[in-house]
């Protein structure tokens, strides 16, 4: 009976030995220790057994039970912290791994988006991009511009002024001056950013964008002026546009013209069914900038920093960066720029 006893102990230990789980352990539990296993059997059964064996059987088998419970203690246990090893090791996480990228929500605003390719085209035909600031002096926003005492944009009711020498620049031209001030010729610059004027309708808000162009040298012509806006014309509106010049005034341009491209949505203002073209209303030319050659009294305010108007002359450029995104786009409200409807904003990828 000791016998059986021994060799049921020796199963049990090699079971628990080779279990691969707690679970197997858990298992080996009830097939050993259970309410029908051979080992409690036997132990309710020594009552039963003559009374010289009794307390040899009953206390191998007591002993037994006892080590089998204790060995499956101890392997369960060992088991648990490898077990759970494996699963902090499965599943864990490494925080310095970058997260998923986000959902593609959102995209520029097509005021962006023109700003980004008009500062391509430029800068592909050698131009430097800066900005200056929104808050100007009277003295770089007209005085320095060549604007006379009685120019009318000069008025309170055109213009946001903050003090009576400061305001919110009208255009971006006080950073002609600003650029020639900071560096000596040659300078090839565009100036993007907003602009303030006191106006509200269907094409005007108070608050707009604009690009400066300014390109000063020893040897810059009218053509340099045409060629470069051809450029651009054909860059932004295709390749098949042409361009013209229409007299015009600024005060700190001269002389000054006004830029039209040639219509992209018809010919010579005829659409193909032989109706007139609602875009550039019948006349084949779509008004895009303001420019001209730069006037010497212009430069003669910065002759100090090697702008003798002698010696240099350049050309200057201001365009709408709303008026150019409506024509290439066909938007025919200018506030809905700035409702930020989504319905809006999402046509344009
Ligand atoms: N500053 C002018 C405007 O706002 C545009 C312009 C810029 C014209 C440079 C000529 C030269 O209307």
């Amino acid at each position: 009976m000791t016998d059986r006893i021994e060799q049921l102990e020796r199963e049990a230990q090699a079971a628990a030995a080779v279990a691969a789980s707690s679970a197997e352990i858990e298992e080996l539990r009830v097939r050993y220790l259970g309410r029908k296993a051979e080992l409690p059997n036997l132990l309710r059964e020594v009552a039963q057994l003559p009374a010289d064996q009794r307390s040899a059987v009953g206390s191998a088998a007591n002993r037994a039970r006892r080590a089998i419970d204790s060995l499956l203690d101890q392997r369960a246990g060992e088991l648990a912290v490898s077990e759970l090893d494996a699963r902090l090791q499965a599943e864990r996480v490494d925080v310095t791994l970058p997260g998923d990228p986000l959902p593609a929500i959102g995209r520029l605003h097509l005021i962006t988006q023109t700003r980004r390719e008009i500062e391509d085209v430029f800068i592909g035909l050698g131009f430097n991009v800066a900005e200056g600031p929104e808050i100007e002096t009277v003295s770089y926003n007209f005085d320095a511009l060549n604007h006379d005492a009685q120019h009318p944009a000069r008025a309170w009711s055109d213009t946001f002024y903050i003090s009576d020498e400061v305001l919110l620049r009208t255009h971006t031209s006080p950073m002609q001056i600003r650029a020639m001030e900071l560096s000596p010729p040659p300078v090839y610059l565009i100036v993007p950013g907003r602009v303030y004027r006191r106006d509200s309708d269907l094409t005007h808000t108070p608050q707009f964008h604009q690009v400066e162009g300014l390109a000063v040298d020893e040897d810059i012509t009218l053509a340099d002026l045409k060629g470069t806006l051809l450029a651009f014309a054909r860059a932004i509106f295709g390749p098949e546009r042409e361009i013209r010049l229409r007299p015009h005034f600024f005060p700190f341009t001269e002389p000054s013209v006004e830029v039209d491209v040639s219509c992209f949505n018809c010919s010579g203002g005829v659409v193909a069914g032989g109706e007139r073209c609602g875009i550039c209303k019948g006349t084949g030319w779509l008004e895009i900038l303001g420019s001209g050659m730069v006037d010497p009294n212009v430069l003669a305010y910065v002759a100090g920093n090697g702008y003798d108007p002698e010696r240099v002359q350049g050309f200057a450029f201001g365009m709408g960066i709303e008026r150019i995104a409506m024509l290439k786009h066909g938007v025919s409200d200018l506030r809905l720029f700035y409702d930020n409807d989504i319905r809006f904003l999402e046509q344009f990828a």
